[in-house]
């Protein structure tokens, strides 16, 4: 079948699935003040899940990222993850995760079939992890890191959302921390969301300024592979771990944009900062609407847009990211 394909030719072989949009976490640029459950809705359940992804693979997507809000705080997690390796066509599953009781948990999410983990964390220091987070848990997350590594898992990537005199002044221990370990350690541009704009003004601070300390470092930008996610990656010959830049506010961001993403109620969203997502969930209901569903995916690609200006302040209808799955 035809790969999908966006009326500026991007192909799209990578979706981000949310499994929900609760968090455990209050992280203070994404969830201030917790999240609101009297708010949540059904998730998608297993058997709607299989028939999403299904019709996906069949257009070409052969990744799924499984995000949230906190996707383990799904009780059928494994299941999830073992029914998305069994169908055909999906090559890798990969999942986004703030690391919670991931020291205890890992082992099991390895053997359901997860290939590659992401994990959140912000700071290496722990006073300044559980300010940010809320939560004092910093050792157990790098606790189940290790797990991870003894489990088989070959390398990680870490994310640190970027933020002014928190973490841009502690470059040095993360890069101390990723010497001797297969961990590429990201930074993000902070990104403004509906719900953090006073904080977004506070604490912004350009991707430039650590790549500046890289390169002055001897750090050395690497080639970008075709499909590769939006970080720039950088190597040091002394380093076993590598560094990522995620720049959403430098030019060109979108045009290599490779993502789509599903919220965890089913509705397809075709930026991180789109108005509003697309209700495929009533084409999940019966295996029958296999094609129906993949001519409506076909159909709502045609709206995907160039790009969007976050220099101008855009941002869409997502209030924060736990929402859509970052
Ligand atoms: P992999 O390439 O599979 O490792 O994915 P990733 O790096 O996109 O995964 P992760 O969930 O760790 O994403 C890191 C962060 O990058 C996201 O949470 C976003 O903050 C940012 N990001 C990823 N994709 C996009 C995008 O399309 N647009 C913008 N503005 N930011 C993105
Ligand atoms: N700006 C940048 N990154 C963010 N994340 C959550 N909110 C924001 C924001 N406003 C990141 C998290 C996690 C990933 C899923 O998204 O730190 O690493
Ligand atoms: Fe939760 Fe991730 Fe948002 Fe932190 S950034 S509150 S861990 S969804």
């Amino acid at each position: 079948m035809r790969p999908l394909h966006d009326p500026q030719g991007r192909t799209f072989p990578y979706l981000r699935l949310s499994l929900t949009d609760l968090c455990n976490f209050s992280c203070n640029y994404c969830l201030p003040d917790g999240c609101e459950e009297h708010h949540h809705k059904q998730s998608l359940d297993v058997a709607e899940i299989r028939r999403l992804v299904t019709a996906f693979s069949a257009v070409g997507v052969e990744k799924i990222r499984l995000t949230g809000g906190e996707p383990t705080l799904r009780s059928d997690f494994n299941d999830i993850v073992s029914t998305i390796k069994s169908i055909p066509g999906i090559k890798k599953v990969a999942m986004t995760t703030n690391g919670y009781k991931m020291d205890q948990r890992v082992e099991s999410w390895l053997a359901s079939g997860l290939d590659q983990l992401n994990v959140s964390i912000d700071s290496l220091d722990p006073r300044a992890f559980e300010a940010i987070t809320g939560h004092d848990r910093l050792q157990e997350i790098l606790a189940g890191i290790e797990k991870a590594f003894a489990y088989g898992l070959p390398s990680i990537k870490v994310n640190a959302v970027l933020m002014k005199d928190v973490n841009d002044i502690q470059l040095g221990a993360f890069l101390d921390w990723i010497k001797h370990q297969p961990v590429t350690m990201r930074f993000i541009e902070l990104m403004q969301t509906g719900n953090n704009g006073s904080f977004f003004n506070q604490y912004h601070v350009p991707g430039q300024q650590i790549r500046d300390q890289l390169l002055e470092k001897g750090w050395v930008r690497m080639a970008r592979k075709r499909d590769a996610g939006p970080a720039y990656e950088y190597c040091h010959p002394d380093y076993q771990g590598r560094v990522g830049l995620i720049t959403p506010y430098s030019r060109d961001f979108c045009k290599e944009c490779n993502r789509l993403r599903v919220s965890s109620q089913g509705h397809l969203q075709l930026c991180l900062f789109s108005e509003s997502g697309h209700d495929l969930r009533r084409l999940l209901q019966d295996d029958s609407q296999q094609d129906e569903l993949i001519q409506e995916i076909r159909s709502v690609l045609r709206l995907k847009v160039d790009g969007h200006f976050l220099d101008q302040g855009y941002t869409g209808g997502t209030q924060n990211l736990a929402q859509i799955g970052g």
